[in-house]
């Protein structure tokens, strides 16, 4: 009677395919073993996934795993219901390298941008209509020609994420996405974040921007998965935070008004508060300066 079919309702998630499974996975460098330890780990399409940990934990190891970069030790993945194999040509799957000196390697900014593209087997036209989107979505539309190794670290930064966009990825990898990036191009990077329906895995040590993209949050240290849960709550836990070398993100710590206990103007008949003056009780420059 195997066969027969259950009259319980399917939740959602039996109905669609993971856009990531990883089960049982290890892995160790020739020189440094045990960089992975058994790292289980499933992604739904759609999910916004932050992955946090200190300097070492094993983040941007499991996202070459995950791209086929490396090959795991033990265990196994599979993204978009195809088995990971080492080095296999996926551009469904994209990684934005933590370094982008790793990424970016062609003459000139749109040769980069489409390289990818060309591997893919696009016309001519729709290599050149993809690269001008990819840029522009970045604001790199106008680094078209300049050669990647005389750009500033945040242009490079922001021309690897046009690479990886321009090939309509299904699951992107971020490997710390705002390194570098100034106020303007961070906030354009987490608008574009917010935005993308595309599945992805934010490594990042700026947990405001995983707060405000993930809906997921997974926290690795020691090459294990600690917890996996809501970022709030997560991230919200001071002793889980400092036991792994983190800190809660500033905009989760309650604010009062009086900030780091100084004294405000509604404290101004506290001692040594200097009250402003009254107005019109100050003379002001005199007319003849
Ligand atoms: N090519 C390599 N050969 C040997 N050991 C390596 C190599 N790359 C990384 N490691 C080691 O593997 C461990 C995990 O490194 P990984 O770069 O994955 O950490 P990470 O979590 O991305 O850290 P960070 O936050 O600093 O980017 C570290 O102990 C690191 O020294
Ligand atoms: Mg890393």
């Amino acid at each position: 009677m195997g066969n027969e079919r259950s009259d319980a309702p399917m939740s959602p998630e039996e109905f669609v395919e993971p856009a990531l499974m990883i089960s049982g996975l290890c892995f160790s460098y020739p020189d440094t073993p045990n960089v992975l330890e058994d790292v289980n780990l499933k992604v739904m399409p759609g999910e916004r996934v932050g992955l946090i940990g200190p300097n070492g934990a094993g983040k941007t190891t499991l996202f070459l795993q995950i791209c086929g970069l490396l090959e795991p030790s033990a265990g196994q993945i599979v993204v978009l219901g195809k088995p990971v194999k080492n080095r296999d040509f996926r551009p469904e799957v994209g990684l934005v390298f933590q370094n982008p000196d790793d990424q970016l390697f062609c003459p000139s900014v749109r040769d980069d941008v489409a390289f990818g593209l060309q591997n893919m087997g696009l016309s001519k036209d729709e290599v050149e209509a993809r690269v001008t989107e990819a840029l522009s979505t970045v604001g790199c539309l106008e680094l078209a020609e300049r050669p990647v190794h005389h750009l500033s670290e945040g242009e490079k930064r922001m021309v690897s994420i046009a690479d990886v966009l321009a090939m309509w990825p299904r699951l992107v990898m971020y490997d710390e996405p705002s390194a570098n990036l100034d106020i303007r191009s961070r906030r354009r990077l987490i608008r574009l974040l917010q935005a993308s329906k595309e599945t992805m895995l934010i490594a990042a040590h700026d947990l405001e921007l995983v707060l405000e993209v993930c809906n997921r949050v997974v926290l690795i240290d020691k090459g294990q998965i600690i917890v996996d849960g809501n970022p709030r709550e997560i991230m919200g836990d001071d002793r889980l935070m400092e036991n792994h070398g983190q800190e809660k993100p500033h905009s989760l710590v309650p604010h009062s008004h009086k900030s780091n206990n100084r004294p405000t103007c509604a404290d101004s008949d506290s001692p040594g508060v200097i009250k402003p003056q009254a107005r019109g009780s100050n003379p002001g420059p005199s007319p003849n300066g």
